[in-house]
């Protein structure tokens, strides 16, 4: 199988992995030979890409490090959460934890990392689903780096509400991802300082989560946002969030 973006998959080509809708109800079935009509309804519904069979490839399997329901149930708790929070609500830093845990178990049960950095992209609603993948992303690198499991927790927790501070900035647009080009205008660059208010005033999370809200636009040369801060100042776990943030959506549709 592999994977092609919306716009180029045809009419006749076999789907090689089920497309979840966001609330986790199967959009099209493994193994669903793809129609015009199939193709519309998934653009309708903002499906980036899927997995497809394709013989040159032959049975080639791609594992999840992380499976799709954990997956799905972390994207739409995020979701939930950023909804709340437009709404002046707060969130349940319990069930934070509680999912961070299943991903770590996942990702600490899986044997081969390196080679499955593939993830869930046939998804409609993907915004919510990109700071799942910097979660997992930094992750990896938390175990490659021989983290506790607290900075795990920690590092994890930050990554999956690192744009929180969007919330504040109200509109839908707001809340997804950041370009990944240069410093953005106007209110966006407020969304790190807005983010760190809000983790903080967790208590049951950790300081250090809260800053990677805060620090992970910043840059190693002192060239990021909205501090400037440079090298040693920025806080390891920002660190790793800037490159896996960065990552994750240069390598989005
Ligand atoms: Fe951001």
């Amino acid at each position: 199988m592999r994977i092609m973006s919306i716009e180029n998959v045809k009419p006749g080509m076999t789907v090689a992995k089920t497309v979840f809708g966001a609330s986790c109800q199967n959009l099209l079935n493994a193994g669903t030979v793809l129609s015009e009509e199939y193709i519309t309804r998934l653009k309708d519904l903002e499906v980036s890409s899927l997995y497809i069979l394709d013989d040159n490839f032959g049975d080639i399997d791609i594992d999840d490090i992380v499976c799709d329901q954990t997956r799905l149930e972390a994207g739409n708790f995020v979701k939930d959460v950023m909804e709340h929070m437009k709404l002046g609500k707060g969130f349940d830093p319990g069930q934070a934890k509680r999912i961070i845990n299943s991903v770590i178990e996942e990702l600490l049960s899986s044997k081969e990392l390196l080679v499955k950095l593939v993830d869930i992209r046939s998804i409609s609603d993907y915004t919510y689903f990109h700071s799942v993948n910097v979660a997992v992303l930094s992750g990896i690198i938390g175990i490659g780096l021989g983290y506790s499991h607290l900075r795990m927790q920690e590092l994890m927790i930050g990554s999956l509400f690192h744009d929180i501070g969007k919330t504040m900035l109200c509109d839908q647009v707001s809340c997804e991802p950041s370009s990944i080009e240069g410093e953005p205008s106007g209110d966006m660059k407020k969304h790190p300082l807005l983010g760190f208010e809000i983790l903080k005033r967790n208590k049951n999370l950790s300081i250090l989560s809260a800053h990677v809200a805060f620090q992970h636009h910043e840059r190693y040369d002192g060239t990021g946002y909205p501090r400037k801060l440079a090298g040693p100042e920025i806080h390891e776990y920002a660190k790793i969030v800037a490159i896996t943030n960065t990552y994750d959506l240069l390598t989005t549709d």
